[in-house]
């Protein structure tokens, strides 16, 4: 059957066969420990779905599925210094672990890894892909930490920033599975489009779990956006209508700056509002796949994945 746990096991499963060195330790065993934490393998099961979907085994596909997820959690290790982040999966992120060396070195050993298991057996246009779109993840990441120290970043910047940071790789995983099963230009943008929006309504959930979540089942602490003044869409919105400058001028610190922002968010409704927004993109994806060359029981499938994304806790 079609679905998140059956492909989710497949992924783990070739993690758990991974070819890595033994020595030196210091390098890989924090690639080890990042890749065996329990991340939900998203990207990597739509890559091998997107392959499937046009025909081929998935298997074929593993390659690159395997290497979109190695270049996902090489993103973790150096985001988790740039956001200053203790905590990952529930436990110690890579540079508390061991230290930033670590996270640096080992972090750009991922990024080597993965650009070879993408590159395994594939066309041209699959190394392209992800290529252009590692390099929009940078440039979101960029964005990201240069709105920390701005006040003014407009609704449309933030989009545009985790289109980039979030959206581009969630795109390409989709469009990757989908060259490699030798999708025409056009299915493999519609795959494209669909795993772009489907990255919109993602990060704008992880955003609002950032505040909102349960901080257990997440995996990651609660109000690290906040601490670092992270312009998500939430803060943007509190900025332009109610009194967020004024309990920044307080200058509340740890706990009770997350308390005071978080009950902001909430006496204006934006907890509320955002589902209203993640909505609108979760209804494009969905759109970007309706008229695929793909089976009604892989329509189905990548509708749901699009719907659980409104509703997911971790
Ligand atoms: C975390 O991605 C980074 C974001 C883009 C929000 P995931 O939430 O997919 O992380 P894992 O792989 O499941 O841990
Ligand atoms: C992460 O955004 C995007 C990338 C890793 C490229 P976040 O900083 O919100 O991700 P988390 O919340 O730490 O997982
Ligand atoms: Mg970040
Ligand atoms: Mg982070
Ligand atoms: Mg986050």
């Amino acid at each position: 059957m079609v679905t998140l746990e059956n492909y989710a096991a497949m992924v783990n499963e070739a993690i758990a066969h991974l070819k890595l060195p033994k020595q030196p330790a210091g390098l890989y065993e924090p690639i080890r420990y990042a890749l065996s934490q329990g991340g939900k393998r998203i990207r990597p099961v739509f890559t091998l779905a997107a392959a499937q979907s046009l025909g081929i085994a998935p298997e074929k596909a593993m390659p690159q599925a395997l290497g979109v997820e190695m270049y996902h959690n090489f993103t973790l290790l150096h985001d988790d210094v740039m956001d200053n982040s203790d905590t990952r999966h529930g436990r110690p992120t890579v540079h508390r672990q061991w230290n930033l060396p670590t996270a640096i070195l080992s972090g750009d050993a991922m990024l080597t890894l993965a650009s070879v298991l993408v590159g395994d057996n594939a066309p041209r246009s699959v190394v392209e892909n992800f290529n252009q779109a590692a390099l929009e993840v940078y440039e979101g990441q960029q964005y990201d930490m240069d709105f920390e120290s701005r006040d003014d970043v407009t609704v449309q910047e933030y989009l545009m920033m985790i289109s980039k940071k979030t959206g581009a790789l969630l795109g390409a995983a989709c469009q990757i599975g989908a060259l490699r099963a030798g999708a025409d230009e056009e299915t493999a943008a519609r795959f494209y489009q669909f795993g772009m929006n489907y990255g919109m309504a993602f990060q704008l959930r992880d955003d609002y779990l950032d505040t909102f979540g349960d901080a257990v089942t997440f995996g990651k602490p609660i109000g690290g956006d906040i601490l670092n003044e992270k312009k998500t869409w939430l803060w943007i919105r509190a900025m332009e209508q109610g009194q967020l400058s004024a309990i920044f001028d307080q200058g509340l610190r740890g706990q009770e700056k997350i308390d005071a922002v978080r009950a902001e968010y909430q006496r204006l409704g934006l907890d509320n509002d955002i589902e209203r927004h993640i909505q609108r993109y979760i209804d494009a994806a969905q759109e970007s796949i309706a008229s695929l060359p793909i089976s009604p029981e892989f329509a189905a499938f990548f509708t749901a994945m699009a719907a659980s994304s409104a509703l997911r806790k971790k």
